[in-house]
């Protein structure tokens, strides 16, 4: 059984699509053991109490620093003893430290076709910039913030008509189908490393490269 924590900062939909793949064996042989996050009125942490999965908060306000704030993330973090950390809006920069130390195991998800922007509001950036695909990335964590061997990656076409909030929510929703999907091949023991390239071992090439929804939202 592989044990995973999440970290989260606000909402936790991608947590709580987490919790429910759990339930529904769709994570094969894992368990959600814990819930954290860096602010004590992330609207995820109700939703994961009611699914009767322990949360706990370390508010990063509370110390002095990165680093220390990052030492006690850990430590609570640690005591689960997680074979994997999925960062599901988790909203902090994280220092080389501390993703070194859960080198291997540490997941993010990114609403945008990594490596295009990196960072914040990346849907609205999408828009200004004109390009016709958006799309999400599930990725190992490494130093550099957003960057790291991609596991699978998403697209959506921008639509005419589109705005921030509607391309926000049909992004989503490939967030909430790939996110499940990386953590499975995880847990699986199915993704290996070759020359900074994620190979996800008996798993057709399509899988892990999902084409345009929009022939789905189509009446
Ligand atoms: C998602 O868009 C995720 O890709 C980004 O932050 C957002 C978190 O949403 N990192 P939620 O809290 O999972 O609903």
């Amino acid at each position: 059984m592989k044990r995973i924590v999440i970290l989260i900062s606000g909402r936790g939909s991608n947590m709580a699509r987490l919790l429910e793949a759990s339930r529904q064996g769709e994570l094969n042989d894992a368990a959600i053991v814990a819930v954290f996050s860096n602010r004590a009125d992330a609207e995820g942490l109700r939703i994961a109490a009611q699914a009767g999965i322990p949360t706990g908060v370390v508010e990063h306000r509370a110390y002095s620093g990165r680093e220390a704030f990052e030492q006690a993330l850990a430590s609570a973090i640690d005591a689960y003893a997680p074979d994997l950390v999925v960062l599901a809006g988790f909203m902090r920069i994280l220092t080389e430290g501390f993703v070194r130390h859960y080198d291997g195991r540490l997941l993010n998800i990114h609403p945008s076709l990594l490596p295009v922007f990196p960072g914040l509001d990346t849907h609205r950036r999408a828009l200004l910039e004109g390009v016709r695909l958006h799309g999400c990335t599930v990725h190992f964590v490494t130093p550099s913030l957003d960057h790291g061997p991609i596991i699978v990656q998403a697209a959506v076409p921008i639509l005419d008509d589109d705005d921030e909030a509607r391309l926000a929510a049909r992004v989503l929703a490939e967030e909430h189908r790939i996110y499940p999907l990386a953590v499975r091949w995880f847990v699986e023991g199915r993704l290996t490393l070759v020359e900074g390239r994620v190979r996800v071992a008996g798993e057709q090439i399509e899988a892990a490269l999902i084409a345009p929804a929009l022939l789905r939202e189509k009446p």
